[in-house]
């Protein structure tokens, strides 16, 4: 079966069948690249990859951003040690913040270029993922809406996002915790290979540098607002072996509420950000 590419409904987001992961030939490396610049989000039912493969194909999108020492994957997982979490446990509380509207790693002064996140074990219901379309969101707007926030910028600051969640974050946690001036991105990103602009936007945005709190906290949800409903939302309902990328320099994404007394396991590899595009303006 030959390589094919399904686009969604929604103005992001594309299904791929007809190819393994682990054994891409050249071209269809090239089609599920530029597949990717064109939809953003791709999803692979199936795959069933190990985690080495999983990295493998991660790697392919460039170098593996390292979310916890000595480890390329992280599992995205409400058990330890064979024993579900119970919901004060930390790592609950991060597994909670997933559920919010968000862009990896745009609390980091480098934030991320992809993330591939595929499905292990799955509550009988919930536990879906939805992606946003910021792109779509942007070009949604009125042209002085546009004009307006140009130059804008942001601090983004995972204490701020886990506090609104009630979740107290201790520095040194793990997981990335940045405990330096919040990052500052500019509000609307310029995709460094397709050139579309989006939103850079999220629950982990502190504040609009530019404008006074609340009008900052209007505008973040005016924008969230109008970015995470359809036609620029698609939600995955996962299977074991499914295996997603997204490109969070232009999409948004949240997991879906679940029983948390049933398991969840996933697995999460993240692709850094270059260096030239991704920084933070105060990194
Ligand atoms: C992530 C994430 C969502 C989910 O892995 O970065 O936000 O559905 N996951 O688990
Ligand atoms: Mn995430």
């Amino acid at each position: 079966m030959p390589l094919t590419i399904e686009p969604t409904k929604s103005t992001l987001g594309a299904t791929i069948t007809g190819v393994r992961l682990n054994s891409l030939a050249a071209n269809e490396w090239h089609q599920i690249e530029s597949a990717f610049h064109q939809y953003a989000l791709l999803i692979f039912p199936g795959q069933h990859l190990s985690e080495s493969e999983q990295v493998a194909f991660a790697e392919r999108f460039g170098e593996i951003e390292i979310l916890v020492e000595d480890m390329k994957s992280i599992p995205i997982s409400n058990r330890r040690d064979g024993q579900i979490l119970g919901d004060e446990d930390h790592q609950s509380k991060l597994l909670k913040g997933n559920e919010g509207w968000h862009t990896d790693s745009s609390y980091m002064p480098l934030s991320a270029k992809a993330s591939v996140l595929s499905a292990h074990i799955l509550p009988r219901t919930g536990g879906e993922t939805e992606w946003a379309d910021v792109r779509a969101a942007y070009d949604a707007l009125d042209e002085e809406t546009r004009a307006s926030i140009a130059d804008m910028t942001a601090y983004h600051c995972y204490f701020h996002s886990q506090a609104k969640i009630g979740h107290k974050v201790d520095v040194g946690a793990g997981y990335g915790f940045f405990d330096g001036e919040p990052p500052l991105h500019r509000l609307v990103k310029i995709h460094p290979v397709t050139g579309r602009p989006a939103l850079f936007i999220g629950r982990h945005v502190k504040r609009i540098v530019e404008l006074e709190e609340d009008e900052s906290e209007r505008l973040v949800q005016k924008l969230m607002d109008l970015s995470c409903q359809p036609p620029r939302t698609y939600q995955h309902s996962w299977q074991p072996g499914d295996l997603v990328v997204w490109d969070n320099r232009c999409v948004l994404h949240r997991a879906r509420p679940y029983d948390s007394r049933e398991e969840r396991v996933m697995l999460h590899t993240r692709i850094k950000g270059d260096p030239a595009t991704e920084s933070a303006l105060n990194a």
